[in-house]
């Protein structure tokens, strides 16, 4: 075979070969996109059957208002929602949408001694499932702070269409990194995707919050992150970990952190 022969059926070859891992790569990246898809499908559907064997079961008043909202959502989904109001605000990551499986909840509620006696702010609160949950099942008051019209909206109608709850939840539209969370007495966010930026933007708005609130975070502790943080204005902040266990979600597990805002600063 001559030179040129050669080269040409070496470098033919290369290209072959590119070609078939760049397939192979796009097979196993679908084949892994397939799997979480099945996978959180699956965790969601049996993750229903126990909500309607532990909870509708139990309040009616609760079953009525769950099953409104995951009509209302049947066809245009929160995920799909929430794509779109992001995309809108031109944000690098669209994929920030999920939901807090209402059994993880329970055990959230469990752990972080919530009572009739409390006021929990739920920053970023999606469609209101959990701030409903909250208020039928510990009695606690709620107050949901969300950014995306849709979702406040079709939650305070649901309050005001005569849920027993009117007077005891409340939704606002507002962006939780500059709302007033002084009345809270334990707050619950859930962002696992928020930036280290953003939590630091969160445990300063923490400041105006009461002694000895609880607050509640997925996936990552205040501390670890004014630990690591350059910005010197939270460099004194402390939150105890009062306690943290691995909660289900729909994607996988996640370490739920449950801290306390200290009586004081330490000097
Ligand atoms: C991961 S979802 C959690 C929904 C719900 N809390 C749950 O656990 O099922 C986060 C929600 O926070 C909202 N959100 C994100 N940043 C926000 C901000 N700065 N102010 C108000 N809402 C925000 C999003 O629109 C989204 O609905």
């Amino acid at each position: 075979m001559g030179v040129l022969r050669k080269r040409y059926v070496l470098s033919h070859y290369l290209r072959l070969r590119k070609l078939g891992k760049r397939w192979s790569l796009k097979l196993a990246e679908f084949l892994d996109f397939f799997y979480i898809l099945l996978r959180s499908r699956l965790f969601r559907f049996i993750d229903f059957c126990g909500v309607i064997l532990k909870f509708y079961s139990k309040n009616y008043h609760f079953a009525k208002t769950d099953l409104a909202i995951i009509s209302e959502y049947w066809l245009d989904s929160p995920f799909a929602i929430s794509r779109r109001y992001l995309k809108l605000k031109l944000e690098p990551d669209v994929y920030q949408y999920g939901e807090t499986p209402l059994l993880t909840l329970e055990k959230i509620a469990h752990y972080a001694h919530i009572t009739e006696r409390d006021c929990v702010f739920e920053l970023g609160c999606g469609t209101g499932r959990c701030a409903f949950w909250l208020a039928h099942f510990t009695g606690c008051r709620v107050v949901g702070i969300e950014q995306i019209p849709e979702f406040v909206d079709f939650a305070s109608q649901l309050v005001g269409k005569g849920d027993i709850l009117a007077g005891k939840i409340s939704f606002i539209r507002d962006d939780f990194f500059n709302a007033d969370l002084s009345p809270a007495t334990a707050i619950y966010c859930y962002g696992s995707k928020m930036d280290d930026h953003q939590i630091e933007s969160l445990i300063l708005n923490l400041r105006d919050t009461q002694p000895g609130t609880i607050i509640i975070t997925v996936s990552y502790s205040l501390n670890e992150i004014i630990a690591s943080s350059k910005n010197r204005a939270i460099s004194r902040e402390y939150f105890p970990i009062i306690a943290q266990f691995d909660g289900e979600f729909s994607w996988g597990k996640a370490t739920v952190f449950i801290q306390k805002k200290l009586p004081q600063y330490p000097s």
